[in-house]
């Protein structure tokens, strides 16, 4: 089909351009009462924000910054997306969005999935070890994103009034709202790790019109539903009912991250000399430890680049940081290793540009949108010196996908989970499980620059406690199907 342009009105604003935000509020509930729900959805909808929405936010925050104003501009943003669970209470057929059928993700919900397919740890009754409000039927989520707790706390408060929460009018019931800040200070936009998130996500044709250098563009439809390139597994393209169109799957994770366990692990397990055969202190030995496991140093400077010591000036440059490939090192974990969490979850030309005689395999369609934001506090000096967590904290991981199968659910099982990923039979060893989130027997192989076949052994840093995958639907979907 030929290239409509998107409908920036349609479209809710969290999926191309991300809610601007500094707190984040994730308000999960469910659906007590279905013909006053649809009427007090429709009152929704003008309050959500949309991709032009955003866009004006912008634009308004750069007048801002531009005529030196103090503060920040209060706003707020308000996206709506529904669990299968949702669309069944509702009675709508959303059988075009499960299109695998019983098995389809969606359909069977994250709780199942989790045992089944990601590897979660479960409990003797066979579900997933989680938080309790995640093992409860979630129907949906509300997020509300600003730039302060007021705007935020003041926008939550007029959407439980707008579904008459705690009155006799009350359409929907809270199952639990988690509260995400962006950390204090220096660490704005760190991960609680320490490490800069949010620096690559797919360009998307049509959409970004200057996209900085690094992995080609997508089609709109590995993003949104309906557009070009919301294909199946096998390449060929997804039936969707009308009112699918422009919408995207949201698989939410609630990811506990073990900080002080971390921190001592690689205080523990230094690395000794660096690639050049330099031999390193220990901090410094630590502080690379650290970044081969992720694949980038935490000022965000891609270890393919500056592979044995950080480039901070490399990592603030949007046209640098995130133009690497992993080129002729199909064999090699000299630079980066194979299970580094940015090569297993987007593995660049390792799959797509092979040397000549192995096959390439296209990896658009494996490609995310990562939203999310952290929560919990800052570690406490007590968890500092026990190196043990006492403070529940982590990511409110959270990424957009035409199809849950290509995206989040096989990045996980099959690229994360699995220990030949990636899979060359010229590979002189086994990458091992990503070593953030992989699940399973947890090891790696290449941390060590002069010993790439050594294989490293590591606990669990990051915990699930809870998820549900969901359909962000368009505004025309909200109005004329959903709220109808
Ligand atoms: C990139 C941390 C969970 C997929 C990154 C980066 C960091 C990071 C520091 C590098 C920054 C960047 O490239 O933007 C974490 C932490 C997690 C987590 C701390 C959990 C608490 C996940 C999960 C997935 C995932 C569950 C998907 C299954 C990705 C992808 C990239 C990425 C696709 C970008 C890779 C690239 O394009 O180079 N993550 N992550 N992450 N992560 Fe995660």
């Amino acid at each position: 089909a030929p290239a409509t342009p998107l409908d920036l009105d349609n479209i809710q604003g969290d999926l191309l351009s991300g809610l601007p935000k500094k707190t984040q509020t994730y308000f999960f509930f469910a659906i007590t009462n279905v013909a006053k729900f649809r009427h007090h959805l429709h009152k929704l909808v003008p309050y959500i924000k949309t991709v032009a929405g955003v866009l004006k936010d912008r634009d308004a925050i750069d007048h801002h910054k531009k005529n030196k104003h103090p503060g920040l501009v209060p706003m707020t943003g308000v996206n709506i997306s529904f669990s299968h669970k949702g669309f069944v209470k509702l009675g709508i057929d959303d059988s075009s969005l499960a299109p695998l059928g019983d098995e389809d993700p969606f359909k069977t919900g994250q709780q199942v999935d989790a045992v089944t397919n990601l590897g979660d740890p479960k409990k003797s009754d066979g579900k997933p070890d989680w938080d309790s409000h995640f093992l409860e039927d979630i129907h949906g989520l509300i997020l509300i994103s600003g730039e302060s707790h007021l705007s935020v706390e003041k926008k939550e408060l007029e959407i439980e009034l707008l579904f008459g929460v705690h009155t006799l009018e009350a359409s929907i019931k809270k199952i639990i709202a988690i509260r995400g800040d962006v950390r204090p200070g220096a660490e704005s936009g760190h991960e609680h790790f320490g490490f800069l998130d949010g620096i690559s996500n797919p360009a998307i044709i049509g959409f970004d019109k200057n996209p900085d250098p690094g992995p080609v563009p997508v089609q709109p439809g590995v993003l949104l539903t309906g557009q070009n390139g919301d294909n199946k597994a096998d390449g060929t393209p997804n039936t969707r009912a009308p009112w699918a169109t422009d919408g995207s799957f949201l698989a939410f994770r609630y990811l506990f991250q073990q900080v002080p366990e971390f921190d001592e692990f690689l205080k523990k397990n230094p690395i000794a000399k660096d690639g050049n055969g330099n031999v390193l202190t220990p901090e410094a030995g630590s502080d690379l430890l650290g970044a081969r496991m992720v694949g980038r140093w935490k000022s965000g400077a891609p270890i393919d680049l500056a592979p044995f010591k950080d480039d901070p000036v490399l990592a603030a440059d949007p046209k640098r940081n995130n133009d690497f490939f992993f080129q002729g090192e199909i064999n090699s974990q000299l630079r980066c290793p194979f299970a580094a969490h940015v090569r297993k979850t987007n593995p660049r030309n390792d799959l797509e540009a092979p040397p000549s005689g192995i096959a390439p395999i296209p990896i658009e369609s494996r490609r995310i949108m990562r939203r999310g934001i952290q929560f919990g506090p800052e570690l406490t000096k007590h968890e500092n010196t026990s190196g043990k967590t006492e403070h529940g904290r982590g990511l409110l991981f959270a990424c957009y996908q035409s199809s849950i199968p290509n995206g989040f659910q096989f990045l996980q099982q099959s690229w994360a989970n699995n220990d030949k990923f990636p899979p060359f039979e010229t590979q002189p060893e086994d990458p091992g499980l990503d070593p953030l989130i992989g699940q399973g027997v947890r090891a790696m192989s290449g941390l060590d620059p002069l010993a790439e076949q050594k294989v490293l052994a590591m606990p669990q840093f990051i915990i699930p406690k809870g998820g549900e995958y969901f359909f962000a639907p368009s505004i025309k979907g909200l109005k004329d199907t959903i709220a109808a």
